[in-house]
């Protein structure tokens, strides 16, 4: 899909909750706030649930219409919105202590692209997360995109994992109203050394 299909679909309704997704909401929960950025962040729900807890959160998406949404809810302003295309957008190298990933597909070629330049833009411990509707959620699924080739699956999204230290790479099922939907999950940091306090001597 387009700018301009999404800019419809939007203007249409709210598409999602305005509260995250419940597995994001667990994962994130209990890391201490730093640099995030939320690609494809839509009407902003990620982004907004993250500033309320004190990320530096950056919302990327190219459509004008979710973001206006997103930029219409309370504390959006502590939110830094860009409207932009993910393939092009870039961020500076070991910048941020999360990118967030939440139901972007696009070609495989596209995604192995955007995902392992974001794994760029962390800083050494800085965390991954991927999460979108499984290539087998077309057949033993409910809802999402039904072109299985925008999809996910934990081998497609195993060449990025190959980059990271992985605490969850795995499908995961997601409780939906017309039933059980299937989703991918990465779930990673960056492999490096991370910042510690410098000792301090003691007297003897
Ligand atoms: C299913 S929505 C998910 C929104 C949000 N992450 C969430 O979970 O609520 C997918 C989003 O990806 C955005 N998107 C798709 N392709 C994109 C691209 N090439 N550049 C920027 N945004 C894109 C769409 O505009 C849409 O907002």
């Amino acid at each position: 899909m387009q700018a301009e299909d999404w800019d419809a679909r939007y203007a249409e309704q709210q598409q999602w909750s305005a509260g995250p997704n419940a597995l994001v909401a667990e994962l994130l929960a209990d890391l201490p706030p730093g640099a995030a950025v939320d690609l494809a962040a839509g009407e902003g729900r990620h982004g907004l649930w993250l500033a309320e807890r004190g990320w530096q959160v950056t919302a990327v998406d190219f459509s004008t219409t979710g973001l206006a949404r997103g930029r219409s809810r309370p504390g959006a302003d502590r939110v830094t919105w860009v409207t932009a295309d993910v393939l092009a957008w870039d961020a500076p190298a070991a910048s941020l202590d999360l990118v967030l990933v939440a139901y972007l597909h696009l070609p495989q070629a596209d995604t192995t692209a955007v995902l392992r330049r974001a794994v760029g833009w962390l800083r050494p411990g800085g965390r991954l997360l991927v999460l979108g509707h499984d290539v087998d959620n077309v057949a033993h699924g409910v809802g999402g995109p039904q072109d299985p080739a925008i999809l996910h699956s934990t081998a497609r999204l195993a060449p990025v994992a190959a980059l990271l230290e992985v605490d969850r790479l795995e499908q995961v099922r997601r409780a939906a109203p017309a039933g059980t939907a299937l989703d991918t999950l990465l779930w990673g940091r960056r492999r490096g050394p991370t910042r510690r306090p410098t000792a301090v001597a003691c007297a003897p």
